[in-house]
């Protein structure tokens, strides 16, 4: 049996060329098992006819908000409430920023808006519209309020340019609607029910002086990934936060922190009754030895700061007397594996998650991620993902160790 056999999958199409490869996908779906209804903007209406959708999916297409008739039928809170899951193929930039923006000026931004279903973007323009800085802005929000995003593949384009922007294949698409929809109403539904989880995120700063601070460029979206795949599990989460800029996951209880010193206090005390503790917090290893109590003035040409080690908080929280189920991350720019190794020894960690911090476009403050997650018998490497995605294996991968 597929893993999509009987789910609902709704097909949003917006305007692009792609659109003609999304008639296809309503079958691949299909075939896949799902059962598909199609809603469609205005501007897809323009390369595709909804009477080529009707005929492929079998079902009248939606097309309109204020319809009387198509809202007697199916109206756009049915929609939203029919579907597993919301798939917008082809995803335009004028969609992607509708979307982040929550703005519910039709049919298809309305029902995503009403919907309690994951929604699933699979973008398709340009490739400089999709490099434009408004573009990835705005998916950035969308990836951190937990939209899926497939794609874009590259290659040549229907405007003549080559670069990132091709919707993926239809099959690429169907096989990363199996896995959104598996990981969350199959392992990862309910995979951490009744357990309380703590999450460290983010960077830890040490003050110099009243102005001035040691840190790093954590940004904690990868903490705050995870934080999101827990509640998804079922989980309690309480998420131990440094200084960054994010919105706080959904039902999620937050605590910020600035230093490593506040970090270690509330991870000690909130730790002491969790199930599962995840340190991906980017703790500074030293602090000033002491902070100046006034802005340290500019007098000679060179400053020596005598640094003194913080503590190592997630060590700690492996020593408590109950301890949790215990995951490190090891961020590291060379002989990743062989390093990673050794701190889950020496750290008393049940596992490690090891990624490349010396690359530009997964780690620190980037979307995306790549892994590999370390145990005594096993090692599983997650290609390059984005965070949410990465974040998901990890939660399913943990919620599969505790049923051990
Ligand atoms: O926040 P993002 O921008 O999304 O980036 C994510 C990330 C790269 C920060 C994250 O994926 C990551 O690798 N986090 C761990 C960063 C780190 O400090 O690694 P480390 O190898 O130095 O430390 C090993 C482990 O010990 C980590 O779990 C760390 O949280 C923990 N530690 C380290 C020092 C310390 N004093 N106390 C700790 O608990």
């Amino acid at each position: 049996m597929s893993r999509l056999t009987d789910r609902n999958i709704l097909l949003g199409v917006t305007g692009g060329i792609a659109a003609y490869k999304s008639a296809d996908l309503v079958r691949r779906l299909q075939d896949a098992g799902a059962n598909v209804r199609v809603a469609m903007t205005q501007g897809a209406t323009k390369f595709v006819t909804p009477l080529t959708f009707q005929a492929v999916s079998g079902n009248p297409v939606h097309t309109d908000l204020l319809d009387p008739a198509a809202e007697a039928g199916m109206g756009h809170i049915e929609l939203a409430r029919w579907a597993d899951l919301i798939l917008v193929a082809p995803a335009t930039a004028n969609f992607i920023a509708a979307l982040s923006h929550g703005l519910a000026g039709d049919l298809l931004t309305t029902v995503c808006l009403a919907t309690k279903a994951s929604i699933a973007v699979a973008p398709a323009m340009n490739q400089a519209m999709w490099s434009n800085a408004a573009t990835q802005e705005n998916m950035s929000t969308l990836t951190k309020r937990s939209v899926f995003q497939f794609g874009p593949g590259e290659g040549s384009q229907a405007c003549g340019d080559i670069g990132a922007g091709r919707m993926l294949e239809p099959l690429e698409l169907v096989t990363l609607c199996e896995q959104t929809l598996s990981v969350q109403t199959g392992s990862l539904s309910g995979a951490l029910t009744g357990k309380h989880v703590v999450i460290t995120a983010g960077p830890t700063r040490e003050a110099m002086d009243p102005v001035r601070y040691i840190s790093n460029n954590s940004s904690g979206k990868m903490g705050f990934a995870l934080a999101s795949a827990a509640q998804l599990a079922g989980a309690k989460v309480t998420l131990i936060a440094g200084p960054v800029q994010l919105e706080t996951p959904k039902d999620c209880k937050r605590v910020d922190v600035y230093s490593a010193d506040e970090m270690h206090k509330a991870s000690i005390t909130i730790a002491t009754n969790a199930d599962v503790f995840i340190a991906t917090a980017a703790v500074a290893d030293y602090r000033p030895l002491k902070s100046a109590d006034q802005k340290i003035k500019k007098s000679t040409d060179e400053l020596t700061l005598t640094l003194t080690k913080n503590p190592d908080i997630v060590a700690a929280v492996a020593q408590l007397k109950n301890k949790p189920f215990m995951v490190g991350f090891a961020a590291e720019t060379q002989d990743l594996i062989t390093y990673a190794k050794d701190k889950l020894k020496k750290k008393k960690l049940d596992m490690i998650v090891a990624n490349d911090v010396s690359r530009k476009d997964i780690g620190f403050n980037s979307d995306k991620n790549a892994v590999t997650m370390i145990s005594a018998d096993s090692e599983i490497t997650l290609e390059v993902d984005s965070k949410i995605n990465i974040a998901i294996e990890i939660i399913h991968t943990i919620g599969n160790r505790l049923k051990k």
